[in-house]
C-alpha cells in the first residue's frame, strides 16, 4: 500500500494501487518502429509518441500510430502495417519482436512494458520470415514445415466411421499441451538453428515455377521446433500414427530433427508454454530407434 501526502485516497489516506500507478503514468509514449516500405527494400527506424491510456496493448499502440500517422518530428506517413487477428493469443498472427524479444503483440501489455523499459518501446517485425511490409512478414515457412511433417490425422472420406478409438485420459493430458501451438513462429524466431530462407521471383518466372523453388528451400532448411513438437503428437494419435513412418522420413531427412542443436530457446519464447525441449528429446529417441529399423529392415 502507498501512502499520499494530500489526503486523497481512503479516510487513512492510503491510496490504492491502481491510484498510485495513474499518478506515476507518462503523459506520453514514445514507440520506435522498424519500417520496410516493401519486400526486399531498405529498412529504416522512425518514431512516433502517443498519449499514453491505462491498459494499453501492442496493438492498441499501433492503432493509434494508425490513426495519427504523423512521426515524432511532425511528418505525415503511411499508416504502419501489422497483422492481428483474435486478440486473445489464439490466431498466432501478430508475433513481432517487442523491446527485441519474440512475442505476441496482443498479448504485449504496455503498462509491463514500459515498467521494464520506461524510456521507448521498441517495436520489429521477425527477423526469421521475409519481411512483406512494415511488421507483417511471410509466415509460408511455418506452415510448410507443418506440411512436410504431416501435422494432420487422414482421413479416407468424410463418411460416418463411427466413434474412432478411445484415448485414456493420462494420454490426453499428454497431448493436449502440444495441441495448443498457434503456428505463431516465436520458437523458430528464436532458435538460432533456423535462419532465414528469402526467395525472390526471378524476371520471366511462371508462379508454379517461383512456388516450386521457394518450397525447395524451404526444404532444404531446419523445420523448426514446432513441426517436430506436432509430429510427435499426431504420431501419438491412435489414427494420426498410421502414417508415423511417413512422419519419421520427414523428421530424419534434410533439415530434420538432426540439426536440432538443444539451445533450448524455443521453449523460453514459446506463449503456449509448449513443453517443446520434451517433444524434440522424444523425437530424437524415435529417429534412432527408426534408423536401427531401416537398416535391419534393408
Ligand atoms: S532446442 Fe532445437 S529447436 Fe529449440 S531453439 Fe534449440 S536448436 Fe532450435
Ligand atoms: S510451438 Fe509455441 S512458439 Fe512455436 S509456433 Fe507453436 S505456439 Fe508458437
Ligand atoms: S492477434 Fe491473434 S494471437 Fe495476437
Amino acid at each position: 500500500m502507498i501512502r499520499v501526502a494530500d489526503g486523497q485516497g481512503d479516510k487513512n489516506g492510503v491510496a490504492s494501487a491502481a491510484e498510485a500507478s495513474a499518478s506515476k503514468s507518462p503523459a506520453s509514449l514514445r514507440v520506435r518502429v522498424l519500417r520496410q516500405d516493401a519486400p526486399g527494400r531498405e529498412s529504416y527506424w522512425e518514431c512516433h509518441v502517443i498519449p499514453y491510456e491505462a491498459n494499453m496493448n501492442v496493438i492498441s499502440i499501433l492503432q493509434r500510430i494508425a490513426a495519427r500517422t504523423t512521426t515524432e518530428d511532425g511528418r505525415k506517413v503511411a499508416p504502419v502495417a501489422w497483422d492481428c487477428n483474435c486478440l486473445e493469443e489464439v490466431c498466432g498472427s501478430c508475433t513481432m519482436l517487442v523491446n527485441g524479444r519474440t512475442r505476441m503483440a496482443c498479448t504485449a501489455l504496455v503498462d509491463r512494458l514500459l515498467e521494464e523499459q520506461p524510456e521507448e518501446i521498441v517495436l520489429e517485425p521477425m527477423s526469421k520470415f521475409p519481411v512483406v511490409r512494415d511488421l507483417m512478414v511471410d509466415r509460408r515457412r511455418v506452415f510448410r514445415s507443418l506440411e512436410r511433417v504431416k501435422a494432420w490425422v487422414p482421413i479416407d472420406g468424410s463418411y460416418d466411421q463411427g466413434p474412432g478409438p478411445r484415448i485414456s485420459p493420462e494420454d490426453q493430458e499428454d497431448a493436449y499441451p502440444l495441441a495448443t501451438c498457434i503456428s505463431c513462429g516465436c520458437c523458430m524466431e528464436a532458435c538460432p538453428q533456423f535462419t532465414k530462407v528469402e526467395v525472390s521471383r526471378l524476371a520471366g518466372e511462371s508462379q508454379e515455377a517461383f512456388e516450386a523453388r521457394r518450397k525447395e528451400a524451404f526444404d532444404k532448411n531446419f523445420l523448426g521446433a514446432h513441426a517436430i513438437s506436432q509430429a510427435m503428437l499426431f504420431n501419438s494419435h491412435p489414427t494420426g500414427k498410421m502414417i508415423a513412418d511417413e512422419r519419421m522420413e520427414a523428421l530424419t531427412d534434410r533439415g530434420g530433427i538432426q540439426m536440432c542443436g538443444n539451445a533450448q530457446n524455443c521453449v523460453a519464447v514459446c506463449p503456449k508454454s509448449i513443453p517443446l525441449t520434451r517433444s524434440i528429446a522424444r523425437a530424437g529417441r524415435a529417429a534412432t530407434l527408426w534408423a536401427i529399423r531401416r537398416f535391419f529392415d534393408r
